[in-house]
């Protein structure tokens, strides 16, 4: 079992559940467990947890809904709000949040404002959740396609990783994953990138996901540590890529087409990468070093010039913004980014038209 350093003390990755069995006996007044899951954690993930708290004399209930991004909505929460009182859940229960990004941002939304809050625990169940989606405190939902556009920071009390929940994922969903962490290495690690860039995970064997997922969760929670509520600014780091990634993601709600989250993360960090050697001080040969990665495990989604002024418009809304301008998050150079830098439209729209024609050899 590790036990992630100093501040980060809630934080477990381990082959069981032991912590969540210690966490349920030493708070005694806890009167019900809430299992929140989707058809998929249902069927791959909840025997384990079952497993470790059926012995235990509290009330367990489980929260069903469908899989996927189209579900993160107010509309999902008004059914779960609506459950949550028709089995006169109270203050002292606690949310088990088990399940990808979709289920730990939902859920932790929910746990937050539910009779003011109530505690919760994130399982993340998907290679994205383990390194990001859970960790941070970061909770929402998406509103009118626009991306996490009502939310709260609120940490949960526990996050248990169990790496062999990664066996039944998907290779698309694998892949959403590695985008966050190649993220990391972009964005302030150059070791870390420099460690995932020589494995294939093509391949998917011997991968080594215990010591990968360990150093992502130390580089996030470092960034996030310098800046926990965003009020300085330094955590929008964690958002290259994401101003065109979220912008592509809401168009694929609006059209109800699925994207991954990593998938439109790594577009939107191509396009940001490009932006960054144009206006910023990234060099050419780290924007193409950056490029090739990428496209070695996600293909080029082209956006239909008639999208681009939609695409814009979710832009216009992104959460960095201020006084409507648009402040995107950019390279200096592979390991440093920098915040809160002021780009025209048209680089944007420019940077999404490069990326249209990249030629994939
Ligand atoms: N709060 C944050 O800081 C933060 C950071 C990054 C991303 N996010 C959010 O995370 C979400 C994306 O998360 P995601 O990629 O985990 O998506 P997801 O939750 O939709 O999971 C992806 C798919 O995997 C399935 N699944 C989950 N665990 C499984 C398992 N063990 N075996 C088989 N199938 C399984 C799910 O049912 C789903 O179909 C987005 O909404 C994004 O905005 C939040």
């Amino acid at each position: 079992m590790i036990n992630i350093k100093k501040d980060t003390k809630y934080i477990y990755i381990n082959k069981n559940f032991i912590k969540l069995y210690s966490y349920l006996k030493k708070n005694k007044n806890i009167s019900n467990i809430i299992i929140l899951l989707d058809n998929n954690t249902k069927k791959f993930c909840l025997y384990y947890l079952l497993k470790k708290i059926n012995n235990f004399k509290k009330k367990i209930i489980i929260l069903k809904i469908k899989s996927g991004e189209y579900n993160k909505n107010i509309y999902t929460c008004i059914k779960i709000f609506n459950k949550l009182i028709l089995y006169k859940i109270d203050k002292n229960s606690i949310l088990i949040n088990l399940g990808g990004g979709v289920i730990t941002d939902l859920g932790g939304f929910i746990a937050s404002i539910y009779k003011r809050g109530i505690n919760y625990i994130n399982i993340p169940t998907t290679l994205l959740g383990m390194v990001d989606a859970s960790i941070g405190g970061k909770n929402g939902i998406n509103f009118n396609n626009y991306k996490n556009e009502i939310g709260i920071i609120n940490k949960p009390k526990l996050i248990l990783i169990n790496i062999k929940f990664i066996n039944s994922l998907s290779k698309n969903d694998i892949f959403s994953g590695l985008g966050e962490l190649f993220k990391y290495g972009i964005i302030y690690n150059k070791k870390y990138w420099n460690y995932l860039k020589k494995i294939d995970f093509n391949k998917l064997k011997n991968i080594k996901w215990k010591k990968i997922i360990y150093k992502a969760i130390l580089i996030k929670n470092k960034i996030v540590n310098k800046d926990p509520n965003e009020y300085y600014g330094f955590r929008k780091i964690l958002n290259f890529g994401h101003t065109i990634g979220h912008a592509i993601e809401s168009l694929n709600l609006y059209k109800k087409k699925y994207i991954s989250h990593g998938e439109a993360i790594s577009l939107g960090m191509i396009c940001e990468s490009w932006i960054s050697n144009k206006i910023n001080k990234l060099n050419k040969k780290e924007y193409n070093e950056i490029l090739k990665i990428l496209l070695r495990y996600y293909n080029i989604k082209k956006i239909d010039n008639k999208y681009l002024n939609k695409i814009y418009k979710f832009i216009e809304n992104d959460k960095k913004n201020n006084n409507n301008k648009i402040n995107f998050s950019l390279l200096n150079k592979i390991g440093k980014c920098v915040f809160n830098i002021n780009i025209k439209k048209k680089i944007i729209l420019n940077s999404i038209k490069i990326m249209n024609n990249i030629n994939v050899k």
